[in-house]
This record gives structure tokens, sequence and C-alpha cells, in this order.
């Protein structure tokens, strides 16, 4: 569906910037949108308030990140004023889009409103709206957007790869079921083929993503593991990460590689979200407590050495303070390396927005703040105990001070190193110093990978 939603004729825009919010997939989904515009002939900015097409690629998870978009919109076109300039085109992309098209398009008075599953139309779309029929179009056709994207061009070190769309999951406070999709796997060969692109652009490692990536599979039977052991046979690529994987996903095929396969990074996102049973049942996570801590187990024991992190939902409808106290004990229990943790916010139309007994605000903060102490401690721990350690990282960028480099450890920390390095070095460091976010690393000789 394409559907007129206001008019108002603007001169076709020349230059272009994306703005990109939420999760890695809505980063990947920036840059393919970035390639798709240039690709089309317009030229990208760094500088949003100078482009005339600005793109919120927006992100619907939590309530913020919703009035974060509408704020955004406020200050561009503020800022125009204030220039004595036109107000840019504004296309409003990502999961907001698909949740909310006709709120927007209300309330924000927008050019073009695209969903995620729909923005290979961006260019048509916005070529509508500069000639007076702006654009609404949250489709989600049964043919994939993948094949009608243009090739990859130029990348960092470390690049994104889309490979698995969508969730089946339906936790109960989610809304990424409604935004993404059902479950879809892309296939194989295309997936191989961009990773290889990725590698000549310039990439030496590569994050699969998708909402569930160890849910990928194919008619083959292939599993994420399957893939994981073809792309390794890609030379140039040293390294393989993948996130954001479901603990019911996790198969042993995908442990096993853990051990087998010296490009797959010793760090795995797992996200469990609570700790107590009771709530995991009513977020409909269909894991227990108990069978999560026997996955970590499993684990640990194929790869003792790997980095875990998580997400943790604290103050979900009827959490009780005796529940909270099992989500920080759960905690303690496995000793994330790093985390994400976040404070429920009720999502229109998720089955838990409506539950009884939300849990206030005041008592949401405190136990916000008590377990990121808890995790901070963990984190903390973590870096220091690799403080001694040898290991390869993968300089991605350069750093604050005159010669200095920043580079990611298998165990994705980021290292600060001095020395003679270029983006794309995989230079062997002794980690020397730790800090709450990132470590020091003294520079030893060029070596291969480290794994677990
Ligand atoms: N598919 C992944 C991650 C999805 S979204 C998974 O299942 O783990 C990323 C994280 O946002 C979730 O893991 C969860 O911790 C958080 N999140 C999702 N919906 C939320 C909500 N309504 N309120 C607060 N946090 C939420
Ligand atoms: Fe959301 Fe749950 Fe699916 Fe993750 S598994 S995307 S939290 S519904
Ligand atoms: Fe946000 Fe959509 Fe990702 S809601 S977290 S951008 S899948």
């Amino acid at each position: 569906m394409s559907a007129p939603v206001h008019a108002t004729p603007k001169t076709p825009p020349k230059t272009f910037h994306v703005k990109s919010f939420g999760c890695q997939m809505n980063v990947y989904d920036g840059e393919r949108m970035a390639e798709l515009m240039a690709a089309d002939g317009l030229t990208a900015t760094d500088d949003a308030a100078a482009a005339d097409l600005v793109v919120l690629n927006t992100c619907h998870i939590r309530e913020k990140a919703t009035e974060k978009v509408y704020s955004d919109i406020g200050r561009l076109r503020k800022h125009a004023r204030e220039q004595d300039r036109a107000a840019p085109m504004i296309a409003v992309a990502g999961c907001v889009a698909q949740a909310e098209g006709e709120e927007i398009v209300r309330r924000a008075k927008v050019d073009v409103v695209v969903g995620p599953q729909a923005y290979h139309h961006l260019p048509k779309l916005v070529a509508d709206a500069a000639a007076g029929t702006p654009a609404l179009d949250t489709d989600m056709p049964l043919a994939s957007k993948f094949g009608a994207l243009p090739a990859r061009r130029r990348v960092g070190a470390s690049a994104f790869l889309t490979v698995q769309e969508g969730c089946d999951k339906f936790c109960t406070y989610c809304v990424v079921p409604y935004t993404r999709g059902a479950e879809v796997s892309r296939p194989f060969d295309a997936i191989v083929e961009e990773a290889r692109a990725l590698v000549d652009a310039g990439a030496r490692e590569i994050t699969l993503l998708g909402q569930n990536v160890n849910a990928w599979n194919d008619a083959d039977d292939r599993g994420l593991h399957g893939l994981i052991r073809a792309l390794d046979r890609i030379p140039g690529l040293a390294r393989i990460r993948y996130t954001t994987s479901h603990p019911n996903d996790m198969t042993q095929g995908l442990i096993d590689a853990h051990r087998d396969v010296a490009a797959l990074m010793p760090f795995l996102h797992l996200p469990v979200q609570a700790g107590s049973d009771r709530v995991l049942r009513a977020m409909n996570r269909s894991h227990t407590r108990d069978s999560y801590l026997r996955l970590i187990d499993r684990i640990r024991a194929v790869c003792p050495d790997i980095a875990l992190s998580g997400d943790f939902i604290v103050g979900f409808p009827g959490e009780t303070e005796a529940e909270f106290a099992e989500t920080i004990a759960l905690v303690d229990a496995v000793g994330y390396a790093q985390a994400f943790s976040f404070k429920y916010s009720p999502r229109p139309g998720t089955p838990a927005a409506t539950m009884e007994a939300q849990v206030g605000d005041a008592a949401m903060d405190d136990r916000l703040q008590r377990l990121q102490a808890a995790l901070n401690r963990d984190q903390a721990a973590f870096n220091a105990a690799t403080v001694g350690r040898r290991c390869t990282i993968l300089i991605e960028r350069r750093g604050k001070l005159p010669g200095q480099w920043l580079g990611k450890s298998p165990w994705l920390q980021s290292v600060h190193v001095i020395g003679d390095h270029a983006i794309g070095d995989m230079v062997e460091v002794d980690l020397t110093q730790a800090g709450p976010n990132s470590l020091t690393g003294r520079v030893t000789a060029p070596a291969a990978a480290t794994a677990c």
C-alpha cells in the first residue's frame, strides 16, 4: 500500500542524511538506505541540519525512543527556520514508522513514512513527495527487500550483515513481532555473497544480525552454525560475531562452533530479561531460570573463555521485590561481561501494557539502579580479570590522543593502544590496564587471531 497523506510540493533533494536509532539491525538498515539514496544520485552529508532530506530511522522499543523522534523533527524544523532556509524533507523510517504510520503523519506532517520491510521503495517515495504526493508505505511484501538493494560499498573494519529478520516469539512486552513481522531467514547464497562483498569493501569482521539471529536456518537445515562455518572459508574474513540470540534457539551445533571455528569470537549476547520463573512466564519467554542457567553451563563447558552479555527488564507488571531479587541472584550466578538493562516500558498493542499491577516509576528506578550496580561490578571484574592476558585486537578507529588507536578484543572490549597502525590491522597486545568501559594494551608483534 502506498497512500497519499498530505500535499506539500518540494524541490527535489540533492543531499541527504540518515540518522538511525535503536538496535544494530536499524544501523544496518540505515547503511543500506544511504547506499540506496547515493545510488539514486543524492549526496550524503554528515550534517543533518544542512541536508535537503533527513531520514529518521526510528526505534519503537521503549517510549523515550518514540518521543526522541518527535523532538528531532521539531529541532530540524526550528533550526531551518532560524537559518532562514526551507525546512528539510523528512522521511520517517524504521519501527516507529511501522507501528505509528498514520499517527506520525497526523502529529508531525512529515513527507515520507516507510516501514522496515519497504525501505527499498525510499527513492520512489521521496520522488513522489518532491512532486507533491507524499507517501506512506508500511507494507510487508512477501518478496524480500534485499534483492532490490544496491551492492555494498565501502565499509569499516567491522561490518554488520542482517541474515534474519522478524520474530515469532511474542514476548508480552515487545513490539518487534509487530514492527518487523514474522521470522524470515535470508537465503544462504545471498548472505555468503554479501559477506564476500563486505570483505572486498574493507571488512575484516562481520557481525551477523537478526532479532533472533540463532533462529537462522534454510531448507538444508544448515542452521546458523552451518552458515558460520561457510563464512569462515571466506579469505580475508578474520572474525565472525552474531547477535541477538534467543536462549531457546541456542543449538548444540552453534555452541560447538565456538570451539571449532577460530574466527568465531568468544562472545555471546544471550538475553534472559528476568530471574523469576513467574515473571518469565508472564513475559512469555518460554525458557525458565533453570533452563537458562543450564544452557550457560553447557556453553561454558565447551568454551570456558566465553564473555556473556544479556538484556534485562526491571519492573515488569506484577514484579515483586522478591522476584526482582531473583534477577540479582541470577546476575550474581552468571557473571556477565557486559549487559543492557531497562525499565519496563508499556508499549501500545502489547499484552503486558494492559496487565494489572503496573510497577511504579520510583520502584523501577530503584531496581534499575541496584541491577546496574551489580552489572557494572561484574563488568569491571571481567575487564580486570583480562589484565595480563595476551590477545589480538582488531583496530577500528583512531583514538583521541596522538598515535592512539582503538580496537576490539575477542571479548568485545574496547582496547586503546599506541603505535603505528591502520584501521583493519589485527594487532597482538598484552592487556595492561582495565577501566570500567575500556582497557589499555601494549603492542607485542603482528599475530593470528585468538579464540577460546
Ligand atoms: N530479540 C532480542 C532483543 C529484542 S529488543 C531478545 O529477545 O532478546 C532488545 C531488548 O529491549 C530486549 O531484550 C529487552 O530487554 C528490551 N525491551 C524490549 N521491549 C521492552 C519494553 N517494552 N520495555 C523495556 N525494555 C524492553
Ligand atoms: Fe521481542 Fe521477545 Fe522477539 Fe526478542 S524474542 S524480539 S524480546 S518478542
Ligand atoms: Fe527498535 Fe525496531 Fe530494533 S523497535 S530495537 S529498531 S527492531
